[in-house]
């Protein structure tokens, strides 16, 4: 199978979702792709300062700003498309409004699927509720088994393995990534895990008052054999798209004698 996927690395205006919106409609205007990620919070920017901030720019998952232009570009550009958006949601346990770092999976056939951020980072802890969406694989365009993972959950090799155990031939990563580890440890997670991965990161600097953060840009898209088949700078915004076969990742013999998942001793592990 012949498919095209691909990241957007973007540069946010800091709260700024109207604004947002219209330059990615602009940038994403004619670019072909069957999938394309975009970064962690992608419209609304990162470094917020309290949490009323965060509830300023919190979405519904069903018919926030954000999910409904992707939802409507996914049909009219036929692209599946994975988008960081701070979720407001009700805690079904606690019944609090509260925020999720999230994203959500938007295929041209309208199915629709979110994951709310398992790992938080930092002051992410401060505003954000711990996802509790679990780890789940879905269906992108054309019949396609991606997961999702956002930005800090690649610290946590079980994240990755986790979704490739449940069949993942493609893992989408939105990411706001601010330590210089990250693309290094993706092609791990590739290469361990026999499978796609494309980390979609953001570039620049984001001021707010007294806080300030820069982003490492560096977006990449790996293949099973933990080869870059794309990648971009730490400061440019940009698009690149790469046809690939989702296929070879669930080829999982790493000899002719060793099974990537069936050979796992988890009885010695713990
Ligand atoms: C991060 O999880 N945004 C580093």
């Amino acid at each position: 199978m012949q498919y095209k996927i691909g990241f957007c690395q973007f540069k946010p205006v800091f709260m700024d979702i109207k604004c947002n919106l219209e330059r990615l409609n602009k940038l994403l205007c004619g670019v072909e792709s069957d999938l394309l990620i975009l970064p962690e919070l992608a419209v609304s920017g990162y470094v917020f300062k309290d949490k009323k901030e965060v509830w300023r720019v919190a979405e519904d998952a069903i018919d926030g700003e954000t999910v409904n232009f992707f939802r409507n570009l996914s049909r009219k550009n036929s692209t599946s498309y994975v988008v960081g958006f701070p979720e407001k949601a009700k805690n079904l346990s606690t019944s609090k409004q509260v925020v999720y770092n999230s994203c959500f999976l938007a295929n041209p056939d309208g199915s629709y699927y979110v994951y709310r951020k398992t790992h938080l980072f930092n002051r992410e802890t401060l505003f954000f509720e711990p996802g509790n969406s679990g780890l789940s694989v879905h269906t992108a365009k054309n019949g396609v088994k991606v997961g999702m993972m956002i930005c800090f959950d690649w610290i946590f090799p079980e994240t990755a393995r986790t979704l490739v155990m449940r069949g993942a031939q493609i893992i989408c990563h939105p990411s706001n990534l601010v330590l210089p580890w990250c693309q290094q440890a993706m092609i791990t997670r590739s290469l361990e895990n026999r499978v796609f991965t494309v980390t979609s990161n953001r570039v620049g600097k984001e001021i707010n008052r007294d806080l300030e953060m820069s982003f490492t840009g560096q977006s990449q898209i790996t293949d099973p054999q933990g080869k870059i088949l794309r990648c971009l700078n730490d400061h440019e915004e940009g698009i690149r798209v790469v046809t690939v076969n989702p296929e070879e990742a669930d080829n999982k013999m790493v000899t002719a004698y060793n099974h990537l998942l069936n050979d796992r001793r988890p009885d010695q592990y713990e």
